[in-house]
């Protein structure tokens, strides 16, 4: 039987790698079916990752013995992996066609690119994403415009409204955490001012919007298969797009062409693919899985929140939801400190949407860069093209310091078995319980009450 105590502590030791080798080869191939001893439930949050094991290693040897490790070409002309994946990733979202990249970075460079997005013009982006969901478009000339977030912690469609300019090209939806953007209002918003609409479904491969799939409901549609995903190829992406122009665009752009447009080399390696194949063909049976926690969870959140100062993570499509994570908000900062550690003495494994002092680049007070215009050579940047004054400012997304400061997240894996689960649950009485007779610090903050802009109701 597994030590997971020992090994986790060896994880956090040598910096993960030997550590999670271990883990993932004695323990999460098989899905969480051994049960860990001790304290079961602070694995790392790397769900593909702790899934690779025997399949993984024999799709590896098949890519070896072929020796074709690039896509362009091999020496015996086997089939590509990348495009058998291609197709597989395509077929799986419903979409039209799929197109493999190196990373979920370079998935957003090509979608830009893909809709013609250049200097002068803006693209929305919400407050609470990924630090290179924002890069991406200065590095197509375009400047970032960073608009707030709700209880949803997806883009605030009223903030998006306020931040339309004459200039606007695009909108970047992002499904933070595995959770729907409320695409219907954005799509909305989007066709009134026509406007493209780039889904970043980086965090959310498998989610859907009233049974569509994330990724295929805007104009194009990117993913990222790294190391913290669901599907881990170490790094890789994939973009899809409703238009084949778009399409083409962004295939050309990527990769090798011959010469007769502006291109980089974006592809993703047969081994990485290779991994990709066997790691997608499980997505179905994790979702399920993390579904199925996290309804458990929640529900008994739900019973220690009762007449609580205390809400869960506002939803716009709970069918849609991934389900990585259980998200909930206190009522103070302070409070959710306080929880988060005491979550945390019981073995819960849980994180804090935003702090001051702690650098977290998904929230966009941490992206320096964009924040101080500093482009990498003087006299560059993005700003320089820029039809209008553009400023950022510490506080402009007061709703997302306050959600975010307020919220606390508990970790969900398909390699959670039936004893983490309870392990889990144990803990989150115990940590949620405890504190029952304490006074908020302060009252409620509105903006934890439902959003008028609707759709997602908060639940206490
Ligand atoms: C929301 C979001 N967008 C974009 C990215 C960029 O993906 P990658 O790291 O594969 O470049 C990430 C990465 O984790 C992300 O979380």
């Amino acid at each position: 039987m597994i030590d997971s105590t020992r090994d986790v502590g060896r994880v956090n030791r040598n910096g993960f790698a030997s550590g999670l080798k271990e883990l993932a080869r004695r323990s999460a191939a098989r899905m969480g079916r051994r049960a860990f001893r001790h304290n079961p439930v602070t694995l790392p949050p790397m769900a593909g990752a702790l899934a690779l094991g025997a399949e993984e290693e024999r799709a590896l040897r098949r890519v070896i013995r072929s020796q074709r490790l690039g896509r362009q070409a091999g020496p015996w002309g086997t089939p590509s992996e990348c495009s058998a994946l291609e197709r597989q990733l395509a077929e799986y979202l419903g979409a039209p066609d799929c197109l493999l990249v190196s990373s979920g970075t370079a998935a957003l460079h090509c979608a830009l690119v893909g809709l013609e997005i250049g200097p002068g013009d803006e693209v929305i982006v919400p407050a609470y994403a990924w630090l290179t969901t924002a890069t991406s478009v200065c590095n197509v000339g375009a400047v970032p415009v960073i608009a707030d977030i709700d209880e949803t912690l997806t883009l605030d469609p009223r903030s998006i409204e306020r931040s339309i300019s004459p200039h606007t090209r695009a909108i970047v939806a992002v499904h933070m955490r595995g959770s729907p953007a409320r695409m219907d209002q954005i799509q909305a918003i989007a066709d009134r001012f026509q406007l493209r609409v780039i889904e970043d479904a980086a965090q959310a491969l498998g989610g859907s919007h009233e049974g569509r799939n994330l990724g295929t409901i805007g104009d194009v549609g990117c993913f990222s298969l790294q190391t913290y995903k669901l599907v881990c190829v170490g790094e890789g992406g994939a973009v899809v797009a409703r238009d084949a122009g778009v399409m083409e665009r962004m295939r050309e752009f990527h990769g090798r062409t011959d010469g007769s447009t502006l291109s980089m080399n974006y592809g993703m390696s047969e081994l990485a693919a290779a991994v990709g194949r066997v790691q997608l063909a499980r997505v179905p049976r994790m979702l399920a899985r993390m579904r199925g926690i996290k309804s458990e969870l929640r529900r008994v959140l739900e019973q220690l929140a009762l007449g609580r100062d205390r809400w869960i993570r506002g939803d716009v499509d709970i069918q849609g939801d991934t389900a990585t994570c259980l998200t909930f908000f206190e009522a103070t900062p302070g409070l959710a400190d306080r929880t988060c550690a005491a979550l945390r003495a019981e073995g819960v494994a849980c994180s804090r949407g935003y702090q001051p002092g702690a650098a977290d680049l998904h929230v966009y007070r941490h992206w320096d860069s964009i924040m101080h215009q500093r482009p990498l050579s003087p006299g560059g940047g993005p700003w320089r093209f820029a039809h209008r004054e553009i400023t950022y400012s510490p506080d402009m997304c007061p709703r997302a310091l306050d959600v975010l400061g307020r919220a606390v997240e508990i970790t969900i894996l398909p390699q959670h078995n039936g004893r983490h689960v309870a392990s889990i649950v144990r803990g989150m009485r115990k940590a949620l319980s405890a504190d029952l007779a304490r006074a908020p610090e302060t009252p409620i903050a509105a903006s934890l009450m439902p959003s008028p802009a609707g759709g997602a109701g908060t639940t206490s």
